[in-house]
């Protein structure tokens, strides 16, 4: 076989996220956060965008975050799963509310961290490196009743002690660290990206942009604290992925492409290049948003992340006529439909080559190694008579992006790693359900909470496994 393009000391493996797996909501003195208030069903989404509050639980909804699959006490099986591909990687994030149950308390609880160092040691144990998410759209809900989350300068103080703590108690297991999971999510889903709720009368723009302001202090100063305690901590932002194509060559739909992508670049741009972009002015000037700062908050932001991570399942679409009954939204983000490629059942557009064009745009922007941590087709899998699934859709996705990072990685791009999304299949953030399954392992739950739970390896986890083991080169 040719020699791999992939660096040799190349990470591979896979990601998933505290809130869509661990379940055991109130075990081990967890708080609960704003994931586990956000019902499946048809209110889901006016909770997620913050337009509905619902601070309290109810006895007529299901909620997916409080089982999941259980990963709290399955964990040992799963990562051995995931050792059995030959994972050197395996993504998680840390639910704040273990270590912190209501967010604000100075003592952490002790049951919390013992969870997570057994978890990181038993990735350990198999050669397996923990790169870990200090926030994934779980913000302790006592921090959005008490202070209303983002919107409180509280919030930097509250979030910098816990991921002090975090990079503490972790030392020695854990040298991969991101701050906030997609933080450009909280423009487009500002519950379940910030635990922001929205009162009548409210600037939506002035409170998400000031939230924002203080996620991006927090995350600089979380960046320092992590390089004081162990000068080996490497720690990178998150962004959601995938460059906005302009729908037509007319000269104001390119604009709308641009001015589309800088609205999510904005985060990166703070978080990668250490200071607001030039275009903020005025973009908070026609949004009407003043951003209250305080004295040394510029200095603060020159602490710039390491290497810069995203996530990538698809590219978007943007006009100058776009608007909401003409788009879509992929992973969220609003879109066009792009008529020149396909799509997923959730009518999320396949477009590999679209990761090569994002990954050039985003190593030309910031000059920093990038590291892909999210990728993965969401799809229904069928278990057939002998138990199988034959999931060959989701391994012709994988090898295409997959392709695709290569060509960037030709390209001349420093690229860490690659975490392809829900390793196991887990509980879908837009939608709750857990037949959108992204999985090389299959879990026996359906949309309602009911099934064994049981694990069965797929076809794409033997393919997986030969993928690593070639470093990347053995695609068939
Ligand atoms: C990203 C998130 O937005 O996409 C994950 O970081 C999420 O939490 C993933 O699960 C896939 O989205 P979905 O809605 O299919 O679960």
């Amino acid at each position: 076989m040719a020699e791999s393009i992939f660096p040799a000391d190349f990470l591979w493996g896979g990601a998933i996220a505290a809130n869509q797996a661990e379940g055991a909501y109130l075990e081990g003195g967890k708080g609960i956060t704003t994931v586990d208030v956000i019902p499946h069903g048809k209110d889901r989404m006016a909770v997620k965008l913050g337009v509905e509050e619902r601070f309290a639980l109810r006895e007529d909804e299901f909620y997916p975050s409080h089982g999941a699959i259980d990963f709290y006490h399955r964990y040992k099986e799963d990562i051995a799963l995931m050792a059995e591909m030959g994972f050197t990687v395996f993504r998680t994030s840390i639910a704040w509310s273990r270590i912190f149950p209501n967010g604000d308390e100075q003592q952490p609880n002790a049951a919390g961290i013992a969870f997570y160092r057994d978890l990181f040691s038993e990735c350990k144990k198999y050669g397996i490196e923990p790169l870990v998410t200090l926030c994934h759209f779980d913000v302790p809900m006592h921090l959005v009743r008490e202070y209303g989350s983002w919107r409180s300068r509280k919030m930097v103080e509250f979030f910098t002690h816990y991921a002090r703590i975090c990079f503490e108690a972790f030392d020695g297991l854990v040298k991969y660290w991101l701050t906030f999971n997609e933080i450009n999510i909280m423009l487009h889903s500002p519950f379940s990206g910030a635990g922001l709720v929205f009162e009548k009368d409210d600037n939506k723009e002035q409170v998400k942009y000031q939230a924002a302001h203080h996620e991006l202090v927090a995350s600089a100063l979380a960046t320092k604290i992590a390089h004081e305690v162990n000068p080996e901590n490497q720690v990178g932002c998150m962004l959601a992925g995938g460059n906005f194509y302009p729908y037509s060559c007319k000269p104001e739909d390119v604009w709308a492409a641009l001015e589309k992508d800088r609205e999510n670049l904005f985060f990166i741009d703070v978080q990668a290049r250490g200071a607001y972009p030039s275009y903020a002015r005025r973009l908070f000037k026609e949004k009407g948003i003043v951003v209250e700062m305080e004295p040394g908050d510029s200095d603060i932001l020159k602490d710039t992340v390491d290497f810069v991570s995203f996530s990538y399942y698809a590219s978007r679409c943007a006009s100058a006529d776009m608007n909401d009954n003409n788009s879509n939204a992929a992973n969220i983000v609003k879109s066009l439909k792009n008529p020149y490629i396909e799509a997923s059942e959730w009518g999320w557009g396949i477009d590999p080559l679209g990761l090569r064009i994002t990954m050039n745009m985003m190593y030309d922007r910031y000059q920093k190694p990038l590291f892909l941590v999210e990728n993965g087709l969401g799809a229904k899998d069928v278990v057939n008579e002998q138990g199988e699934i034959n999931d060959d859709y989701r391994i012709s996705y994988l090898r295409e992006h997959i392709k695709a990072m290569g060509e960037a990685i030709e390209d001349g791009i420093p690229v860490m790693g690659y975490t392809s999304w829900g390793c196991i299949d887990l509980v879908s953030a837009s939608t709750g359900e857990m037949s959108k399954r992204y999985g090389f392992v299959y879990v026996d739950r359906d949309d309602q909470g009911n099934g064994t739970l049981a694990r069965t390896r797929k076809k794409s986890f033997h393919w997986y496994k030969k993928v690593i083991a070639s470093n990347g080169m053995d695609l068939d």
